[in-house]
């Protein structure tokens, strides 16, 4: 028995990824560029048992059916050369299936334990392009939690590459929460539905490129506005995009436009703080360290945010042999 234990973080886009240019290997319409969280994120342990009969997945403790998850741990069991079934038991410490990305962390948790559970090839600050390839497959996002701090995804490769390292990231992310339901469409769907029926979709990949161009310069040149405007720009395009859709794919509710609204206020006042947010109505603030009381503050003033969740950059996906 080989038994192994990752945990990652989420990642939260800055410039967005939104639709599919090749199904089968999960490859991205458009690259990416995202923060690798501390936490919240996912914690996996992932034993090959010759012993089971199938694959055991069991998430927060429930167990559950999840053909992604069988599929991940076929492609690692492929390229080890063996059959034995697999025991998966994940935690998340993020809300699942609300925007939060907790896939991305889910699947780079599951990736990493198998691979290493597999006796693969481990390196954290350099992901086997295999590896990558197999994550990708079960989220087009979860990639970038293999890395820490600012992570690009390439559009033409589908690998990563990471642009700035946790420990120089003077970033704070605050995570509002406003709504724990279930998101009514999974990322996957929404982006097929996007692509098919909205005439947004093709000028959402067209000027994709010039904001991931404006973030990287940003980030070259540590300009946290620039950065901020990128992000803050990139996400209207893609919700602009989701909008469209027909029938609309609207993620963001009413309390998200109010959290949008703090945060465009607080600029006014001349705090540097940008929102994003994702295939769900949580927003999330980005401000630099010395920003954060002032962020915190207003945000929690609203009645519309449940939980306020402070994060860090985090420095990727960490794993243990046990
Ligand atoms: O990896 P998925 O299929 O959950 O897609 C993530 C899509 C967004 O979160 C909306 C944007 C992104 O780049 O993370």
């Amino acid at each position: 028995m080989q038994s192994a234990i990752a945990r990652s973080g989420i990642n939260v886009a800055l410039v967005k990824y939104w639709g599919k240019r090749e199904a089968a290997r999960n490859l991205p319409a458009v690259g990416s560029l995202a923060l690798t969280l501390e936490a919240p994120g996912t914690e996996t342990q992932v034993t090959f048992d010759p012993l089971l009969a199938e694959d055991r997945f069991a998430l927060n403790g429930v167990e559950r059916e999840d053909a992604r998850v069988v599929a991940l741990l076929d492609q690692v069991r492929a390229l080890a050369g063996f059959h034995s079934k697999a025991r998966v038991e994940s935690h998340n410490t993020v809300l699942t299936a609300s925007g939060l990305a907790s896939s991305a962390s889910g699947f780079a948790a599951l990736g990493v334990a198998s691979w290493c559970a597999a006796g693969l090839p481990w390196d954290p600050l350099s992901p086997d392009p295999r590896l990558v390839d197999v994550v990708r497959c079960g989220s087009g996002s979860a990639p970038r939690s293999l890395l820490g701090g600012l992570v690009e995804l390439s559009r033409e490769t589908g690998q990563i590459h990471q642009l700035l390292a946790p420990e120089n990231c003077d970033l704070r992310l605050a995570i509002a929460v406003l709504s724990k339901q279930p998101k009514a469409m999974s990322s996957r769907q929404g982006m097929a539905h996007t692509a098919a029926t909205s005439p947004y979709f093709e000028p959402f990949v067209t000027f994709h490129e010039g904001d991931l161009k404006q973030a990287r310069q940003a980030i070259q040149s540590k300009d946290f506005a620039m950065l901020g405007e990128a992000m803050e720009r990139s996400t209207w395009r893609m919700h602009a995009a989701m909008i469209a859709s027909d029938p609309p794919l609207r993620y963001l509710a009413s309390g998200s436009l109010r959290v949008i609204e703090a945060v465009e206020a607080l600029r006014a006042q001349g705090v540097s703080a940008y929102f994003t947010a994702d295939a769900g109505p949580q927003v999330k603030t980005l401000c630099q360290t010395c920003d954060q009381a002032r962020v915190d503050e207003a945000l929690r003033a609203l009645p519309e945010v449940l939980e306020l969740q402070w994060a860090k950059p985090g420095s990727g996906c960490q794993v243990r042999m046990v």
